[in-house]
């Protein structure tokens, strides 16, 4: 098998491709990245001269390239990650999440429909569905995403859809919950904090820290995409929670906690526009196809917590390097 990996060096798709190669000798990865400000080679450090794996720099809207590199290649499964991924940055700029989060994933559903495959495996996200006060989302809950970065996850979703409607492209959707784990682009609320208090400085804690996330670790989410890319079914949208939940502000306690820190260094900030409450789940339909989560939130964030504190010349260069110029839009500091 030859899958084609989209955003494979940025933070899910380089645990994916890890534990790929990791379980299947045979299988062969051709991962395209654009290596935008959070694509890393150096998440993939432990695989790149493998035999069975390959990178070529690619933004997937380019759609000459992209068709030379299915000519080329022949995959018979695409996995599609790439996509700009920072609600707050898609408030800030929203046209990039357009550009790649709709266009791109459009231009490989067309060249799949071209070459053809055996399998589209969509990534899409929970954030498509808006949030819920109550209960748990449904897959065949109406989408109401609230930030340019969820519309821009939730046209490609309906997108990848359509092409399984309309041309039988054998596409299968995940929607997962918020992912944690190592490689995470310290922009995000847990490396974010976790970095930042191992330099002493405060963390900013949007609003009053009561929404609410469903947390799942990202080894699980792999295990999950992996069982949905083998046993899901054609046409088919899957749901992957980890039934973590947590508010913000729960979540910032157990950081400080591990961390031997106290609450003085929570600085509390402005409130993100339209943030979403609360996200959570329903994963039985997942669960049919023989997935669980199989780590706790308890252990899971010592482990991740761990793997940050043992790796910081990994983050402390991608803070310097990019996300100096971003915080300062930020917070117009
Ligand atoms: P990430 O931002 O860490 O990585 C995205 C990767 O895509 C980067 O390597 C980047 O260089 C690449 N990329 C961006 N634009 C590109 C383009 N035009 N062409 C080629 N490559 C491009 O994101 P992530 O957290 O790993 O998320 C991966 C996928 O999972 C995304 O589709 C995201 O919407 C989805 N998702 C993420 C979460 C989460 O909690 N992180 C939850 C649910 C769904
Ligand atoms: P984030 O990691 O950006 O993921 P998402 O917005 O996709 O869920 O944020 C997770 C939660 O943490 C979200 O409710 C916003 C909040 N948050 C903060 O309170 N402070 C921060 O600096 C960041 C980045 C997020």
């Amino acid at each position: 098998m030859k899958l084609l990996v989209t955003g494979g060096a940025g933070f899910i798709g380089s645990n994916f491709i890890h534990h790929i190669l990791g379980k299947y000798p045979n299988y062969k990865v051709v991962n395209i990245d654009k290596l935008t400000y959070c694509g890393n080679l150096d998440n993939l450090e432990k695989v790149e001269n493998h035999n069975n794996y390959k990178f070529i720099k690619c933004d997937i809207c380019d759609s000459e390239k992209i068709d030379e590199i299915f000519e080329e290649e022949k995959p018979d499964f695409v996995i599609n990650f790439a996509a700009e991924t920072h609600v707050d940055r898609s408030i800030l700029e929203p046209y990039s999440f357009t550009n790649t989060n709709v266009i791109g994933t459009h231009v490989l559903l067309e060249t799949a429909k071209k070459y053809g495959i055996e399998r589209f495996l969509h990534i899409s996200t929970d954030e498509t569905y808006g949030s819920i006060n109550n209960g748990k989302f449904k897959e065949d809950d109406i989408l109401m995403p609230n930030s340019p970065y969820s519309a821009s996850k939730a046209s490609a979703d309906l997108l990848a859809r359509s092409y399984f409607k309309t041309f039988s492209l054998p596409v299968v959707i995940t929607r997962s919950s918020n992912n944690y784990g190592p490689y995470q682009f310290p922009e995000k609320v847990i490396p974010l904090f976790v970095s930042n208090l191992l330099e002493n400085k405060k963390i900013p804690l949007y609003g009053t820290g009561m929404n609410i996330r469903d947390w799942i670790y990202v080894q699980d989410n792999c295990e999950g995409l992996d069982a949905v890319l083998h046993r899901g079914d054609d046409g088919e949208i899957y749901n992957i929670g980890g039934g973590d939940e947590k508010t913000n502000l729960e979540l910032t306690k157990i950081i400080l906690n591990e961390l031997g820190k106290d609450e003085s260094h929570i600085e509390y900030v402005e409130d993100r526009l339209g943030h979403d409450l609360r996200y959570a789940l329903n994963i039985e339909k997942v669960s049919k196809i023989g997935w669980q989560p199989r780590h706790t939130f308890e252990d899971a964030i010592k482990e991740t917590i761990k793997w940050y504190k043992e790796n910081k010349s990994w983050w402390k260069k991608l803070k310097k390097e990019a996300f100096s110029e971003y915080y300062k839009k930020q917070y117009n500091k």
